[in-house]
């Protein structure tokens, strides 16, 4: 979608971090911008901040694990803006738990707002996008979405399959008019390890485990991740692999897979 100005961009998770920095990138490309969030006072935040700076911004409260939450969403970008045309399922969560020590409250919770989130977006908008034969959509994954390792089992679980579900979606939708990409980051400086504020069991009870330890590794500022979108969407761009530094186990990854081929192709040649 190269044109971007005039347009409406619906960012999840856009109260904070990487969409916070995707929503501070479409409005700095001359789109409506709506910031859709679980907190609505940091959705808020964003917008007082894009309405300032002159940009066409709303916050809207939306939990993307509940789809009647998203299919409210979309109803009220189009009482506000008029037809959506770039959708970045971009809300998540973080859990760092040893499967071996997770129970099954961690693992609905990580699914339903990682992968359910995306699905949901997906459900709700891309027959609006499909019927205007005009659109994008980008996926949050991770580079956890190609390299799995503990205690990351169950975020990465999500992750692999947002990277799943957007090559698939990529290749449905060849010819349709509406694009795909794949963000998937390394390190980013956001508050994803405060993640536990936001899990159900928290909001209900106001009672929120101590924020995870942050990592001492400076991660990328989610303002320079949030302008690679917006490239990558102008370009029609798929993979939006942000960190360079994992390239060595990428490879690795793939290497092992091909040996195992061929170990086996070997070993069962007749
Ligand atoms: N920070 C990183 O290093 C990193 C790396 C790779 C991928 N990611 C991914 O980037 C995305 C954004 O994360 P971030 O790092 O900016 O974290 P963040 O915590 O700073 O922002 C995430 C936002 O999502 C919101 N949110 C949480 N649950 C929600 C729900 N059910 N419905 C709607 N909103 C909800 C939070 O309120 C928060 O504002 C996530 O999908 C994350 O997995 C982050």
């Amino acid at each position: 979608m190269q044109k971007l100005a005039g347009k409406v961009a619906v960012v999840t998770g856009a109260g904070s971090g990487i969409g916070a920095g995707t929503a501070r990138a479409c409005a700095a490309a001359g789109m409506k911008v709506v910031i859709a969030d679980l907190r609505l006072p940091e959705a808020e935040r964003v917008r007082d901040e894009l309405v300032a700076a002159g940009a066409d911004a709303i916050a809207v409260a939306t939990d993307v694990a509940e789809l009647d939450s998203v299919v409210a969403l979309a109803d009220r970008v189009e009482e506000s803006f008029g037809a959506v045309h770039l959708v970045c399922n971009n809300a998540g969560v973080w859990l760092g738990a040893l499967m071996q020590e997770a129970d099954i409250k961690d693992w609905r919770w990580l699914i339903n707002v990682n992968l359910y989130g995306v699905i949901h977006g997906i459900e709700v908008f891309l027959p609006r996008l499909l019927s205007r034969g005009e659109g994008h959509i980008v996926n949050t994954a991770s580079l956890g979405g190609f390299l799995a390792s503990p205690p990351r089992g169950l975020y990465c679980t999500t992750k692999f399959a947002v990277v799943g579900l957007s090559e698939a979606l990529l290749l449905e939708l060849a010819g349709t008019g509406v694009g795909v990409s794949l963000l998937c980051p390394g390190l980013v400086d956001t508050h994803i390890m405060e993640s536990e504020q936001v899990r159900p069991e928290a909001l209900r009870t106001g009672r929120a485990p101590a924020a995870a330890e942050e990592d001492e590794e400076a991660g990328m500022d989610p303002d320079e991740v949030g302008r690679r979108v917006v490239d990558a969407v102008r370009e029609d761009e798929f993979y939006i692999i942000t960190h360079d530094e994992h390239r060595e186990y990428m490879k690795l990854r793939f290497d092992g897979i091909l040996a195992a081929m061929d170990r086996h192709a070997e070993r069962y040649r007749s």
